[in-house]
């Protein structure tokens, strides 16, 4: 099939090179004229496993092209994605400007029959605000050509982006009527066939389980933490309890690990738009109120931990491992380093980081491996459960550092293991 994917982001790239593997010709459209530039040379303008490989062999193959012309890449094509940005405002909310911009280009060029599928997480309307969008453009050219409308949630995972887009838990798409549905269910058909289910819903359900899929995620995160500070305040072990309670299926293993809080480019803004959404129609969703506050306060409890052993920190120091919101990606997007790095400096800490991908943080000195970062350290504290601090050599780490104090934001060492070391081990939720 052919296809245009608008958005050479995380999503966008994603899409897009998957949609070339599985055979379809597809161009990927973004406004970034330098982004383009690059791609075109080959060059990826950010980090994700195995998406460098994955679009040089569907380049190669003709299958995958990039390209700054939306007129071009609209009348060629018969699905039109949209995986464009909905970044939050000041107050959180997404601002679906550049949705809506694609969906007048489409209006604007379409030449015949096409299916405009938006994949950016949207407000629950946006779909069929666009359809209207596109109504009034074609009005305007005094044409009638015909369209559908379909929303296609995107569930994928940064850090996994690949293997979550070729193998879905599920695929859901809200639509119209069943011309869009047969096209949709041609596209994913090489995907539907390995036994993934693929779901139908109406429009604006497909825009909900969005939202609710993140708003829930996330409110196992704030749980396991809330959680945590009872552990700490009563006794336990929060991994142990998080293991106990989610060997049940009906609560299930993941999204139960304590630390530092979520971040990415996700979360907050999908459930501040939700908490909106509710506030709209005079429903105050104080579940999410509460998860979102008990998420603001654990980013801060790792510098509260280490006040708690060094009280000044003026001109000590501190050490962190891991900037990026979560391993595997390049994505600082509120990333809770952030915040932890703003705590340090209005502390007057002395910071040293090391990220394996992010050498470009303001203000910090940043070290090119985790033990040049550790060297002369009064603390260590670890921010991205990034796979290379895991089996840090951890006699090493002791030699290399002035204190003994490793805060695990991440609790990613066995306690026993490191205190033996002769280190002051401090996790989240763990004794
Ligand atoms: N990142 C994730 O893990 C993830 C997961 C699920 C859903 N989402 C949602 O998907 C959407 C995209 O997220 P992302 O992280 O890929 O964003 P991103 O910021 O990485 O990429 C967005 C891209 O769209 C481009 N763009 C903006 N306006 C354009 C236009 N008119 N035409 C063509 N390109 C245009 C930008 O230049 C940018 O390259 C967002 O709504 C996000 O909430 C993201």
């Amino acid at each position: 099939m052919n296809i245009v994917v608008f958005g050479a982001g995380y999503v966008g790239l994603s899409t897009a090179s998957c949609f070339a593997e599985m055979g379809n010709k597809v161009s990927c459209v973004d406004i970034d004229n330098n982004k383009i530039k690059k791609l075109k040379k080959g060059q990826m303008p950010l980090y994700e496993p195995g998406l460098e490989a994955f679009i040089k062999r569907n380049v190669k193959a003709q299958r995958l092209s990039f390209t700054t012309d939306s007129k071009k890449a609209i009348e060629e094509s018969e699905l039109i994605f949209c995986a464009v940005g909905t970044p939050p405002q000041k107050d959180y909310q997404p601002d679906t400007e550049q949705v809506e911009q694609v969906a007048k280009d489409v209006g604007r060029y379409m030449n015949g029959y096409k299916i405009f599928i938006i994949k950016s997480t949207v407000p629950v309307g946006t779909t069929q605000e666009c359809k209207i969008i596109i109504q009034k453009e074609l009005s305007k050219r005094k044409v009638g050509h015909e369209f559908d409308i379909a929303f296609n949630p995107e569930f994928l995972r940064q850090g996994e982006a690949l293997n979550d887009t070729l193998n879905p838990n599920r695929i859901i798409i809200g639509v119209e009527g069943e011309r869009s549905k047969k096209l949709l269910s041609k596209l994913y058909y090489p995907i539907v066939r390995t036994g993934k289910p693929l779901m139908f819903t109406d429009v604006r359900s497909a825009e909900i389980t969005k939202y609710a899929a993140n708003a829930f995620l996330s409110t196992k995160i704030s749980f396991i933490n809330e959680l945590a500070h009872l552990c700490e305040k009563i006794g336990g072990n929060i991994q142990d309890v998080a293991k106990g309670i989610g060997l049940d299926p009906r609560i299930g293993c993941q999204f139960l690990k304590a630390g530092i809080g979520y971040g990415g480019s996700c979360l907050k803004k999908d459930i501040q738009a939700l908490i909106h959404h509710a506030k709209k129609h005079k429903h105050e969703f104080k579940l999410l109120q509460a998860v979102e506050d008990i998420n603001e306060r654990q980013k801060t409890v790792l510098v509260d931990k280490l006040l708690s052993y060094i009280p000044t920190l003026e001109n000590r120091k501190i050490a962190l491992w891991g900037l990026t919101f979560k391993p595997k990606t390049d994505d600082m997007r509120d990333a809770p380093s952030l915040q932890i790095i703003e705590q340090l400096k209005m502390h007057k800490a002395d910071i040293h980081v090391y990220d394996p991908i992010r050498k470009d943080v303001p203000d910090v000195v940043h070290s090119v491996d985790s033990l040049g970062a550790a060297k002369d350290a009064d603390a260590l504290m670890i921010l991205t459960e990034w796979d290379e601090f895991k089996s840090v050599d951890l006699k090493k780490l002791k030699a290399a550092m002035k204190g003994n104090l490793i805060l695990d934001g991440r609790n990613i060492y066995d306690k026993k293991a490191v205190r033996k070391e002769g280190f002051n081990y401090i996790g989240i939720g763990i004794k």
